[in-house]
């Protein structure tokens, strides 16, 4: 069967991460800190076809050559995601999406009379991954745990 035509060129040097959930390239663009301001070219694709997941989301990053310790985060927004590392066209590196050991700042905890949710003086919140599959984080504190969908919905409010 013939290939189909890509919608966006292949990249000469970079990363690009692929299988997506649909609809979530934005808030992993967002989650890495990656805004557009940086200079590198990147190319979103959203709600393309894929065999393994119906639709996909895919993101390539031109001249930006992304560490395990970049990309980790990326498996609490998509647990199937794959990280390709391209040299000069070619595919040297596959890397599946593995969650941080432990997630520092960036979510916040469901237990209102968490010490990282007081008024005053709040505790930086730092969660521990207690489970990968399924995803489940806990809290260092008070001991709460966040699922894959509290985790997800608190990270796809933000964008
Ligand atoms: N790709 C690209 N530029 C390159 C090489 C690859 O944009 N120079 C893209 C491909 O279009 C694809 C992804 O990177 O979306 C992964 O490429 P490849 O490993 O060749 O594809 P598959 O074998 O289909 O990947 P997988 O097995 O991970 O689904
Ligand atoms: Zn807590």
């Amino acid at each position: 069967m013939a290939e189909k035509p890509l919608l966006v060129a292949k990249i000469r040097n970079g990363t690009i991460i692929d299988h997506i959930p649909a609809g979530r390239a934005l808030s992993i663009l967002k989650l890495m800190g990656i805004t557009g301001k940086e200079g590198f070219t990147v190319a979103l694709v959203m709600n393309v076809e894929s065999r393994k997941l119906g639709r996909k989301d895919i993101i390539k990053v031109e001249g930006l050559e992304l560490k395990p310790e970049d990309t980790d985060k990326i498996a609490l927004l998509a647990p199937m995601a794959t990280i390709n590392v391209v040299k000069e066209y070619a595919v040297v590196e596959k890397r599946k999406a593995v969650p941080p050991r432990i997630v520092e700042g960036f979510l916040k905890c469901k237990n209102p009379s968490c010490i990282t949710n007081q008024r005053n003086e709040p505790v930086r919140p730092r969660f521990r991954t207690a489970s990968y599959d399924p995803l489940k984080l806990v809290c260092d504190y008070c001991g709460l745990a966040l699922t894959f969908e509290d985790i997800a919905r608190q990270l796809e409010s933000r964008t």
